[in-house]
């Protein structure tokens, strides 16, 4: 673990309390670091790249004077799990917004896919969050309550093997856990976006040759509906109108044609 030295500057908006973010280093995880910053949140941050979370912390000090811890974790091992859930566990230091956002996708399907590599993915995208999920819910429930946004996606509500299976989990526990913890003063967001302009895509070696660019979200909107929607208490963020009505047609649609249009994501 590599604490930061506390930033000498003055932000105006500090003082909002801490987000611990997951899966830091890119994407929507930088996203969400930049506009919580902004916002006047002290931040922990986690990803396994070290050098990378370093300078993403020295940058965001420098420009929004606010706290950042840096968490090397790979969070598909046992003790980087553990280090975020005792970082989330620590009633002195208490974290009030979980971004459970850390993930990969993989290509191949099921079945052709090494079954190792397919349970890392899926404990990734579910064991992880709800490991870090039942740390958060525990000190924030005997404190001052918080917020979790667990970073599913629109591939929810398609049937597109076990990644959107996955998701579907998060979705459907998201919307539980919103409703039973609301009377603690804990909301739970998923967030489900479709195609996001980060790394995710290029990681993964999928072609992204057929996805048209009007398919694109950014992913600075992206990150700044999901904070509205959390802050609103909303129990799953479906950024963009385009995305809210594939969300509404992929439920009524048939199964063979949902998925033959979602594989055009791989
Ligand atoms: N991009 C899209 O189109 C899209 C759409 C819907 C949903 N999503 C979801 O959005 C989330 C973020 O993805 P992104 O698009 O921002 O992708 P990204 O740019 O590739 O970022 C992924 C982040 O996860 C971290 N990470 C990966 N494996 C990890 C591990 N084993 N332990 C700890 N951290 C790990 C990476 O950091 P390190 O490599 O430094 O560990 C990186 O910071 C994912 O859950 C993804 O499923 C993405």
């Amino acid at each position: 673990m590599d604490e930061n030295p506390t930033p000498t500057s003055n932000n105006p908006h500090r003082g909002r309390g801490t987000a611990l973010i997951t899966g830091a280093t890119s994407g929507l995880g930088a996203q969400f670091c930049a506009q919580l910053a902004a916002k006047g949140l002290d931040l922990v941050i986690v990803a396994r790249d070290g050098q990378r979370l370093a300078e993403l912390a020295a940058r965001l000090q420098a420009q929004f004077a606010v706290d950042i811890q840096v968490l090397a974790a790979d969070l598909v091992s046992d003790a980087g799990v553990q280090l975020v859930a005792d970082r989330l566990s620590r009633s002195n230091a208490p974290v009030s917004l979980l971004v459970n956002n850390a993930g990969f996708g993989m290509l191949g399907n099921f079945a052709d896919n090494d079954l190792d590599a397919e349970l890392r993915h899926l404990r990734i995208h579910t064991q992880t969050p709800l490991v870090l999920m039942h740390a958060a819910l525990r000190a924030m429930g005997l404190g001052a309550g918080g917020r979790i946004i667990n970073v599913a996606s629109v591939a929810a509500y398609t049937p597109r093997g076990s990644y959107s299976a996955a998701k579907a989990m998060m979705v459907n526990f998201s919307r539980w856990a919103n409703v039973f913890y609301a009377d603690r003063g804990i909301s739970v967001t998923a967030l489900c976006p479709g195609f996001v302009r980060t790394e995710f895509h290029d990681r993964m070696g999928a072609d992204q040759s057929k996805i048209p660019a009007w398919a694109w979200l950014t992913a600075e909107n992206v990150v700044r509906q999901a904070l509205e929607d959390s802050e609103a208490g909303k129990s799953v963020s479906v950024p963009s109108a385009l995305y809210k009505i594939a969300v509404a047609v992929a439920r009524i649609a048939p199964d063979a044609l949902v998925e033959r249009l979602a594989r055009r994501g791989r």
